[in-house]
This record gives structure tokens, sequence and C-alpha cells, in this order.
């Protein structure tokens, strides 16, 4: 088949470079790409908010299915204007990726489909937000309800700090959603839909703080691994059950189904499974660990989600093992990375073998490889133990040059040490 990848980050690049060892996909164009993924494919420019240019973009490859990466196309309708052109699409319409789209509809669907979810107050007002935050106290959780790409919620014991993001997001026009704290550990599950079934992939955690120790503001993660050692089968089988063949279900009797990623950001709270979040696509850095994971092969797995066929399909079968991946970013992320430094090491990390880096925020600046964005390169590593491939991973980071960047040595530590645990 022939595919046309959505997207610019290390997920794309993970995921073009899952889809290249897919015999079924004899080509794979990119758009717009990066210089990562220059390496593996051809990329041609798009504007990814353009719904239409990326339609007539497939029309003109001829493909046989878009994969769409991150949400601001899905937002922008790039799956419904695929389905028009009769081109099938991994990655939901505009009205089922609104789940990501508005945290308050998300919590909409959820609350009707009796998914377990934190206590929420949608607000408008700021009487309304000091009374939701009396209600629920502190540790206080404030949401932007529109997209921010992971920078929207703040959680923290300031209520100064609480009133100050409610402010700001009632300001720029924004509803906000205050609720309940979730204390326990985080847990990304990949729900793969064809609107009507869900296939789960095997779960991932995500660093979204930008420190060592899980502090500092959010980001849109610093790393990941795969699988965890404390979460077992059954637990990701009850989790599909009860959230996300509903929310599947759910969306179906809508009129939306959904089909691509339903991506359920999770605490493991000691009350039981509690969802903090839906996403409309793959997790980023989640998927660099998940698909170094995968041995299905990916194009056959996304054609047959976009084309309703997922009841048929052989379940889904696994590398063994642990991944890792460890994010480099720029000087300055989050508040305002620092673009245009040289970038070296990389044939250095790829030498310890068993670890492959994948592009985000990189471009070819005559000739030389230079940072273009926040997170810069994902070094994502395999091995036998979760131990062994977190040390792999972050070794390889610290092979690579980029003047300012930083990025985090606890990626999986207390994982590996044994010390997270969930029954
Ligand atoms: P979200 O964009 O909703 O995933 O939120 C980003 C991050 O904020 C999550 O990954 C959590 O670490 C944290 N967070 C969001 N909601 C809650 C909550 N209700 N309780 C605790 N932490 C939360
Ligand atoms: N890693 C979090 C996200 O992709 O939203």
């Amino acid at each position: 088949m022939r595919v046309l990848v959505i997207g610019s980050g290390a997920r794309e690049h993970a995921i073009t470079a899952a889809l290249l060892r897919d015999p079924s996909v004899q080509q794979i164009h990119v758009a717009p790409g990066n210089a990562g993924l220059a390496q593996l494919a051809p990329c041609l420019p798009v504007d990814i908010t353009d719904a239409a240019a990326i339609a007539d973009l497939a029309v003109e490859l001829d493909v046989d299915l878009v994969v769409i990466g991150p949400e601001v196309p899905l937002m922008a309708g790039a799956a419904n204007e695929l389905e028009s052109r009769g081109i099938p699409c991994f990655g939901p319409h505009k009205e089922a990726a609104l789940i990501e789209g508005s945290k308050a509809f998300c919590k909409e669907v959820m609350a009707a489909a009796n998914i377990p979810t934190a206590m929420a107050k949608v607000c408008t007002s700021m009487e309304q937000v000091t009374e939701a935050l009396d209600t629920f106290g502190s540790p206080y959780v404030v949401k932007d309800d529109g997209l921010a790409a992971g920078k929207g919620v703040v959680v923290t014991h300031d209520r100064s700090e609480a009133l100050e993001h409610a402010r700001a997001c009632l300001v720029s026009g924004n509803k906000l959603v205050i609720e309940e704290f979730l204390d326990g550990p985080e847990v990304s599950l990949f729900g793969i839909s064809d609107g009507t079934t869900v296939v789960a992939m095997q779960p991932a955690q995500d660093f979204k703080r930008v420190g060592e120790g899980d502090t500092g503001p959010n980001t849109g993660g610093m790393g990941a691994y795969s699988p965890l050692p404390w979460v077992s089968a059954d637990v990701v089988a009850e989790v599909t059950e009860r959230v996300l063949q509903p929310m599947a279900t759910a969306l179906k009797n809508r009129g939306t189904p959904f089909v691509g990623v339903l991506y359920a950001g999770l605490a493991m709270t000691s009350r039981g499974v509690r969802v903090i979040e839906f996403n409309a696509r793959f997790g980023d850095p989640e998927t660099q660990v998940v698909l170094d994971q995968l041995e299905t092969p990916l194009g056959e797995f996304l054609l047959a989600a976009a084309t309703g066929q997922l009841t048929h399909f052989p379940p889904l079968r696994w590398r063994g093992g642990y991944s890792v991946t460890v994010v480099i970013a720029a000087e300055g992320y989050p508040a305002a990375p620092r673009t245009g430094d040289l970038i070296s090491g990389i044939e250095l990390a790829e030498a310890l073998g068993n670890v492959t880096v994948y592009h985000a925020g990189t471009q070819l600046k005559d000739s030389t490889l230079v940072t273009s964005g926040g997170r810069v390169l994902s070094i994502t590593a395999h091995a036998d133990t979760l131990a062994e491939a977190r040390n792999k991973a972050t070794e390889g980071a610290s092979l690579i040059a980029i003047a300012g960047s930083h990025f985090r040595g606890d990626i999986a530590q207390r994982a590996a040490d044994g010390r997270i645990s969930f029954n």
C-alpha cells in the first residue's frame, strides 16, 4: 500500500519507521516531516491546519491510507475532507476529535457513559472558579478547555497560582475545567478504534514535568517506557472494558464514530482507575516506545482500523523486553525554547546498539543539523530488562551535544527499581 503520514514530530518519525517495517507498505510520503524523517521518506510541505490541502496532497499521491499524527489537522477536519474524497484515513473526524479539543465535551461524554473520571466543574466566570476551588480543595487542578499542546493544565497547592491560570484562560476567551486531584501513578493506554471495535495496545508511562523528580512545569512529555512491569494484562483488559470500549460506543451512538487512537490518560488511584483525559491521537513520546515494542505490521493494523475491519484482525504481537525513550529538549523549553543550535552525536548514541534516535524539532540549515523546536530528539532504547533499556537511553542522550539542552536522567527509574505498584 501507499501511505501518507501527516506531522513532523518524533511520534511521526516512529510511526514512519514502523510502517517501513511492514512488507505490505510499498511507499511512504510524509508532510511536512523533519530532518530525520527526510532520511526515511520524501517529505513534502503542507499546512497542517488546512484540511483541503492535506486531502489534495493525498489525492495527488494516490495513497491508500493517510495516517494523521497530531491533533491540529484532526480538529481542522482533515479526516472529514479525506472521507469526502474516498481515501481511508487513520484519525477521527473533527466531531469525534472533540474529545481532545474540548475537555468540557469529553467530561460530558464520560459522565453519560459512566466512565470513571475525576469530578469536575466547567467554569465561565471567576465566581464559579473560586467556588469550584473551594469544593475540591488543594491540590488544585485547573485546565484550559481547548487545545494547549499539553501546557494548559496547572496542578498546584498555591491558590493564587490556580486563580492566576484560571484568569488567564478566561481572558483568552476559553472556558475552563476545575477538577478533583487524582493521586496515583499515571498510565497512557492507546485504544485503536475502527468506530465500533477497540483494540488496546501495550500501556506506557509518560513523564510530563520538565524536571527530574517530577518538578517544574508540565510539558508535552519528557520521556516514556513500555511495558509497565507494575500493570498486569488483567488491568489492561479491565480498562478496555470500562473505559475504551464505552467511549467508542458512546461516540458511535452520538453519530460521530471514532476512527483512530483513543488515547486514555489514566490515574491509578487507591480507589481504582480514573481517566485524567482523552486524546484523539497517538501520544508523544509514548508512541516511540509502544511502536518499538510492536511486532504486528503497523500498516495492516492501521488500514484495518481505517476501514472498519478490526473485529477480524489477529491479536497484536509484541516483541518482549522493554523500551525506554528519553527526550532531549532545547534551552528554554517549555516556556521559550531557543532554536538554531547545532546538534551532534546522534551516530554515537545509535552506535550503542538497539538505540534509535527519532527527530522532532530538527532542521537542516546549509547541510548542518540544527534545532528548530522545543522537543528536539527522542532517544529510544530496547533491552531485556527495564534497567538496561533505561541506562542505554539515558547514556544515548548524554552522548548528544546541543548547547543549553536538557533531558531527564530519571525516566523509568522508579519502575526499574520496583518502586511503583498498583493492584
Ligand atoms: P491533561 O492535559 O489533562 O493530561 O493534564 C496534564 C497533566 O496534568 C496530567 O498528565 C497530570 O499529570 C496532571 N493532571 C491533570 N488532571 C489531573 C487531576 N485531576 N489530578 C492530578 N493530576 C492531574
Ligand atoms: N505525551 C502526552 C501527549 O502526547 O499528550
